[in-house]
């Protein structure tokens, strides 16, 4: 090993690292937590002056990091954001967390990342290490991350190390986050993703070395693939289900008692969040450079973005039953957030199901106090939430169950809604002849 390898091991080891997360939303904030509670001076770095305000305020955004973490950590000194890239300069490693979008093309938006590395770039220094963890296609970490880094002179795997290591977290799940879900960790050299992986075994309990970034990137693109073309196949089960007249669900629940070969996925009103609809397309974008066409991701996300406007045919169908058009009913949505018991609407099929409805002339209100508002962006118009029992007293057409969130009162918007379609079998096993399920 390196002098300069050797060096930054032993900061590593001895917790003396000063390090650093770029980008503090839902992956970089509980991963500057768990780096801080490990004993490193860390220091977070955002573009939104709100985010670093309630950081050092102690105070935390992100529903799953407790508040708590974040103020004792702030008030031990062992954690601070800034705005400021000049901080770079004192960092010994740095993890890139920016977002990684779609372009309306549905071409990979690199922007983010090329942005946060070149402002890296500015202040890289010899023994520094650079992670990146944003969802990327095969090949960004060596064939967009470095060269820009390589710039400065300075030579990945012999100046300054490079990795790229995926990131797992999911929103909402209290059983896996950030310190126990396994870590997958490719470096640009064997050296770097040992430093890379030292680093991460300091605040997670597993990592999982591979041989290149390039496999690491993969592996993820894999996993979020994964998902995407089984909820597609559940989703075609289910329109191939309502016409069979079989209720999907039951299949799905008695299906998944084989012990083995079996994974369950669920139906719904489409995909949502910043993964499953997005990831996919990064890889079918670099498989076209390629000359190969990845048939499965195309036609899962053919079927899986056809699911909102199946709900809209849906909520005509119901109102249908009891002699009413779409245009001019009063169509209420229970959830905006993409999946249940989560803040985040990004991507949110809810949303594509409320413009439908209203280019079909409903009236469309929705009850969600994860998303209490929301501005217009991305071509959508904004939207304020009717509180739950408000939206009960005031009446409406139909109940479009959107999102199953755990803190809805079933029993009250069973009783009180004169239509419900359930596109999430949240009213499992109950019974009534005005509910519609998907
Ligand atoms: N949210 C998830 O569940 C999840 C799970 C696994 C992987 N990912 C991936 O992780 C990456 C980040 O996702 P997220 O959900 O945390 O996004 P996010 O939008 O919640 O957070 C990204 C943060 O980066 C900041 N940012 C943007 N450009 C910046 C720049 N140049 N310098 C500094 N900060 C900048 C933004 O202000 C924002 O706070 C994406 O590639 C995403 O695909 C997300």
């Amino acid at each position: 090993m390196s002098t300069v390898a050797q060096e930054l091991r032993r900061r590593i080891e001895t917790r003396t690292a000063r390090v650093g997360v770029v980008g503090l939303g839902y992956v970089g904030l509980p991963l500057a937590v768990e780096l801080a509670t490990a004993g490193f001076e860390t220091v977070g770095l955002d573009l939104d002056p709100r985010k670093i305000a309630a950081i050092n305020a102690g105070e935390s955004y992100i529903p799953d990091v407790p508040t708590s973490d974040v103020h004792s950590l702030v008030a031990s000194g062992k954690l601070r954001a800034t705005t400021d890239y000049r901080t770079v300069a004192d960092l010994d490693t740095v993890n890139i967390c920016v977002p990684t979008p779609l372009r309306k093309t549905k071409d990979p938006d690199m922007s983010f990342v090329v942005s946060a590395v070149e402002a890296i770039a500015e202040h890289l220094h010899p023994g520094m290490l650079v992670i990146l963890e944003s969802t990327t296609y095969p090949g960004t970490t060596e064939e967009l991350v470095q060269p820009l880094l390589e710039r400065t002179g300075l030579v990945a795997g012999v100046d300054f190390f490079l990795a790229f290591s995926p990131e797992r977290v999911d929103p909402g799940n209290a059983t896996f986050q950030t310190r126990n879900v396994p870590k997958v960790v490719g470096g640009t050299t064997p050296e770097c993703g040992a430093l890379a992986g030292a680093l991460y075994a300091t605040a997670i309990e597993t990592i999982v070395p591979v041989s290149s970034p390039r496999v690491a990137e993969m592996v993820k693109l894999l996993e979020n693939t994964f998902r995407a073309v089984n909820i597609g196949l559940v989703n075609e089960l289910a329109l191939m289900c309502r016409d069979l007249h079989i209720n999907v669900w039951e299949v799905i629940d008695a299906a998944k008692t084989k012990p083995f070969g079996f994974m369950p996925f669920y139906p719904g009103p489409g995909l949502g969040g910043h993964c499953i609809p997005i990831d996919p397309f990064y890889l079918s974008w670099k498989a076209r450079q390629f000359g190969f066409e990845s048939r499965f991701i195309e036609l899962a996300g053919h079927i899986n973005g056809g699911m909102p406007r199946y709900v809209v045919d849906r909520v005509g169908e119901a109102l249908n039953s009891v002699a009413k058009p779409i245009k001019g009913s009063k169509v209420h949505l229970f959830g905006m957030a993409y999946k249940s018991d989560v803040t985040d609407y990004r991507e949110s099929p809810a949303i594509d199901v409320a413009d439908l409805l209203e280019r079909r002339g409903a009236v469309v209100t929705y009850s969600d106090h994860f998303v209490p508002s929301m501005p217009a962006e991305h071509g959508h118009k904004p939207r304020t939430e009717v509180p739950f029992d408000k939206a009960l007293a005031d009446g409406f057409d139909i109940a479009v169950i959107t999102t199953a969130h755990k803190t809805f009162d079933y029993d009250t918007l069973v009783a009180k809604s004169p239509l419900i379609l359930d596109t999430r079998n949240a009213l499992k096993g109950r019974p009534g002849s005005h509910i519609f399920r998907l």
